[in-house]
């Protein structure tokens, strides 16, 4: 087990992709706090990884509220002695291009996919340095290397994250803690319900996907939970302020 006994925080863990990634490092022996403003989702993720003979506990909570954010991981931190984990992973899209998107969208997206990122990474710094080892693995999206169209409140905040990947991982290095981005391609999971409808269904978005995606298809979330255990484990040990795009070639062409 690469992470025994790790302890590890996934928000927006309770679907999706950071369902599969807390399941996978609770499969290499870390103990993870399932983050989701959702308690069913964060029960059933907790219940998944119980299931399969790890551990696990849920944080019901809403990383935009800066204060139950601070307590849950606080909280967690005063029961486990230790953080080594953060993967920030909680956000959302919101469909519009630079007119039709509406102000309140964008500041919520902002909040979520980057400000929210943000102040969970503050509030775990100061454990981390303490220990002088850690790992923050922030999700950005293939949309943070390229451009969607009419989704400017996505991929301005998908990019915004890497910046700030890139910030954070050269000022923290020297204290043996490392940054770095996952930009995951097409994910068949519920976050694209939006972009399903912007695009007028199910068929528009399966013909986009196998036109749009060099390999032709979804990733799994098995297939980009493999890529967070990369960087979240020490088979990364000597990588930071990097983005690892895993998109099927989407990003090349
Ligand atoms: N699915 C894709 O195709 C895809 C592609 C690229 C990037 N991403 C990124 O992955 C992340 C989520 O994708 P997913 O496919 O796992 O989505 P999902 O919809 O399956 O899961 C998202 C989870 O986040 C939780 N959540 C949402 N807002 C929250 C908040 N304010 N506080 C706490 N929890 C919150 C939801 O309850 C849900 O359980 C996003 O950052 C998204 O940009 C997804």
């Amino acid at each position: 087990m690469i992470l025994k006994d790790r302890i590890a925080i996934v928000t927006g863990a309770g679907s999706g992709i950071g369902q599969a990634g807390a399941a996978i490092m609770a499969r290499e022996g870390a103990h993870v706090a399932v983050l989701d403003r959702s308690a069913d989702g964060a029960a059933e993720t907790v219940e998944l990884i119980r299931t399969a003979g790890g551990s696990a506990e849920s944080l019901v909570l809403d990383v935009t509220d800066d204060e139950t954010l601070e307590a849950g991981i606080a909280g967690l931190i005063a029961r486990h002695g230790r953080i080594d984990i953060l993967h920030n992973h909680a956000g959302a899209q919101i469909a519009g291009d630079l007119e039709q998107v509406e102000v309140a969208g964008f500041d919520r997206s902002w909040n979520l996919n980057v400000r929210a990122h943000f102040m969970a990474a503050r509030f775990v710094m100061p454990t981390m340095k303490l220990q002088g080892s850690g790992v923050i693995l922030n999700t950005s999206s293939s949309s943070g290397v390229l451009y969607d169209r009419e989704m400017i409140a996505y991929t301005t905040t998908k990019h915004a994250v890497i910046a700030m990947t890139r910030q954070m991982a050269g000022d923290y290095a020297r204290l043996g803690i490392r940054v770095n981005a996952l930009c995951p391609g097409w994910v068949d999971t519920p976050f694209n319900a939006p972009f399903i409808g912007q695009m007028g269904g199910r068929a528009a978005i399966e013909a986009y996907v196998r036109e749009k995606v060099p390999m032709g298809r979804w990733a799994s979330v098995d297939e980009i939970a493999e890529s967070i255990l990369f960087l979240v484990s020490d088979r990364s040990s000597y990588m930071t302020g990097q983005i690892l795009v895993v998109d099927g070639g989407e990003a090349v062409v």
